[in-house]
This record gives C-alpha cells, sequence and structure tokens, in this order.
C-alpha cells in the first residue's frame, strides 16, 4: 500500500487527504470557507489565504493522526488558482515533507480534477474523454494516457461554474451559485424563458457563457414579475445542454471510447443525469464530494505522477495562471 497526503489550497477549500494507490481514500477532509466569503458574494482572496494559513496545521495534523501506515509522498497544488492560497498549501506541503524526509509533488488543478474518477469506484482506462467544468475552466480533453492530454475545446470567456455563480448573484440567490440556482430549479420551468447555447449546434469544439448570463440578466430586468425559480431552471437547462450536446459531439469526433466528467460542475444533477443517458459509451463521474475542490484528487494525481517519475524536488513555486499543456 503506497499512501500519499494531498493538498488541496487553490481556492476557498482548504482539502487534506490520505489516498492510498492512487484510488482508495483513507481520510478526506475539507475545511470549506464558503460561509467567510457569502457576504461578500464571491471568493475575496485575501481572506483566503488567511483562512488556509490559519487551518491548515492542525487539519494536517488530524488527517495525519488517522494514517494507517507511514506516508510515502506529500502531493499539493502548484496552481492555477490564487497566488496567496496557493503558496500557503504549497509552502505547508514543502516544509512538511523537508521535515519528513519526503517527496514533494507538485499538482496541476486540472490534472487534480482529472484522476478524480479515479477515486473509489471502476477507474476509466485510458484513452478517454474529459469534460473539466469547474468555476474557473470549461474543458474538453482527450486524455490519451496517464499526463497526456490534448486540450480540444475551452470557452471563450466565462466559464461555466462562474456563469453559474454570476447568475445566482443577479438572481439574488446565495454564493456558491451552482448548488442554489440548482435548488431554485427544482420548482422553475425550465421552458419559461429560452437562453442562448452558444457553439451548441455548430461543429466548432468551444464553448461560451457570457451571452448566457447576460441575457439572463436582461430577462429579469425585462420581467420584474417573472419568478426566480423559472429563470434558474431556463438558465440551468440552457448551460447544461450546451456542455452535453458538445461533449457528444466531441465523442462522436474522437470516438473516444469512454466518458469522465469532473470540477465541481460534475456535481449538478441535471449535468450527470443527461451525460448518462445521452452517452453512447462508459460515463464516470466522482461522488459528489469529489467534484468540486477537494485533496483526495490532488492525492491521487501525485501518486501516478510520483509512480511515473514526476516531482519530487522542494525548489518547486506557484504557478497561479499554469496551463495544463505547460507541465512536463
Ligand atoms: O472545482 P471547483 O470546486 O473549484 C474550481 O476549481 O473552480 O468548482 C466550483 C464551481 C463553482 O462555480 C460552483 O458554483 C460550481 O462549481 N458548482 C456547481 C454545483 N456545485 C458546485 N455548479 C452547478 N451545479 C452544482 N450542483
Ligand atoms: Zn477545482
Amino acid at each position: 500500500m503506497s499512501v500519499v497526503l494531498g493538498i488541496e489550497s487553490s481556492c476557498d477549500e482548504t482539502g487534506i487527504a490520505l489516498v492510498s494507490d492512487g484510488c482508495r481514500v483513507l481520510v478526506n477532509d475539507i475545511s470549506s470557507q464558503i460561509k467567510d466569503h457569502a457576504v461578500f458574494g464571491g471568493v475575496v482572496p485575501e481572506i483566503a489565504s488567511r483562512k488556509h494559513t490559519e487551518r491548515i496545521t492542525e487539519l494536517v495534523e488530524n488527517v495525519m493522526s488517522k494514517s494507517p501506515e507511514p506516508i510515502e509522498a506529500v502531493a499539493v497544488t502548484r496552481g492555477p488558482g490564487l497566488m496567496g492560497s496557493l503558496l500557503v498549501g504549497l509552502s505547508f506541503a514543502k516544509a512538511y515533507a523537508c521535515s519528513k524526509n519526503l517527496p514533494c509533488i507538485p499538482v496541476h488543478h486540472i490534472e487534480g480534477h482529472l484522476y478524480s474518477a479515479f477515486l473509489e469506484g471502476e477507474p476509466p482506462s485510458f484513452p478517454f474523454l474529459a469534460l473539466v467544468v469547474s468555476g474557473g475552466h470549461t474543458q474538453l480533453i482527450f486524455a490519451a494516457d496517464h499526463h497526456q492530454y490534448e486540450l480540444l475545446a475551452t470557452t471563450r470567456d466565462d466559464a461555466v461554474g462562474e456563469s453559474f455563480d454570476k447568475v445566482a448573484r443577479l438572481l439574488g440567490l446565495p454564493y456558491p451559485g451552482g448548488p442554489s440556482i440548482q435548488k431554485a430549479a427544482e420548482t422553475g420551468n425550465e421552458s419559461a424563458f429560452t437562453f442562448p447555447r452558444a457553439f451548441a449546434d455548430s461543429q466548432e469544439l468551444a464553448f461560451s457563457y457570457s451571452g448566457l448570463k447576460t441575457a439572463v440578466l436582461y430577462a429579469r430586468r425585462d420581467n420584474p414579475e417573472a419568478s426566480i425559480s423559472d429563470i434558474a431552471a431556463s438558465f440551468q437547462h440552457a448551460a447544461v445542454d450546451a456542455l452535453v450536446k458538445k461533449t457528444l459531439h466531441a465523442l462522436r469526433a474522437t470516438g473516444a471510447p469512454r466518458l469522465a466528467v469532473v470540477g465541481g460542475v460534475a456535481a449538478n444533477r441535471l449535468l450527470r443525469e443527461r451525460l448518462l443517458a445521452e452517452a453512447s459509451v462508459p460515463v464516470h463521474i466522482p461522488a459528489f464530494e469529489f467534484c468540486t475542490d477537494n485533496g483526495a484528487m490532488i492525492a491521487s494525481a501525485g501518486y501516478w505522477r510520483w509512480r511515473n517519475g514526476f516531482g519530487g524536488e522542494l525548489t518547486t513555486t506557484a504557478r497561479p495562471s499554469w496551463k495544463l499543456c505547460e507541465q512536463v
């Protein structure tokens, strides 16, 4: 058994976990800062890094006290993310690894999300197509093998999770927007408004969400009597429809034999149900707790990077704008 400690602090969750052999989650602890940022309607970077600093030591000590055997490595998110938040996790991980004489393995946050599909359950074998949907990313990635990725599609503007957060804010729903829009949509009519689905019917592999956000803004302005639930349901329907259509298109275009759906927005029930029903290949979607940011996915990705000969040095620096294709 090879146990890796995973540390995630790129945004507003301090995620600490122990994972054995890249797949079995032994401990998964998350300290969420939702309450600290909700009053501001979004993440405040200075508050985020301060809260990581306040909580990380106790969280790691608590998780490590549950370890069934000594760990073999420390994996940590190097980027992309908020500089201050990344620095807290990375500095802690390097110091901790150094003090225990262990390798420190820097992990790309999106590679971490890809490996969330390997946690528990049946892992996808390579190659597979991945739909990565989070607060910062909306991407279709062809994963040929471990650490071999081809970016097929990305967003031209806002990420889909960002659009859930912005639309929630303009509808007066609480942060984070994804869960609150999903909840409001439960009692709404998804056909009440017809919102745009950018690129959904074109051959182009691309996404765009800023037009959808603006369309919701105008719908709200022009229909002050309309129910929030109807707008939320119509928005969610359009946002998910664009993801599903483009993913099915990419599956046909690449002939990929499997699909993984990862990232915070993969927690969305409508998206999960539609892809499970409409994709003609096996679909791997992590359990809800592993969709949003967590330490377990970082431990899993770190395990595979270490096993394949990457990482280990203590000179790593944070990369707030790191691109997946730039990593080796
Ligand atoms: O992966 P994640 O935790 O952090 C980033 O790497 O960005 O994703 C967070 C995003 C937020 O935009 C949040 O609103 C969205 O995931 N999200 C959801 C749901 N749960 C979280 N979006 C739609 N439906 C959900 N149920
Ligand atoms: Zn994330």
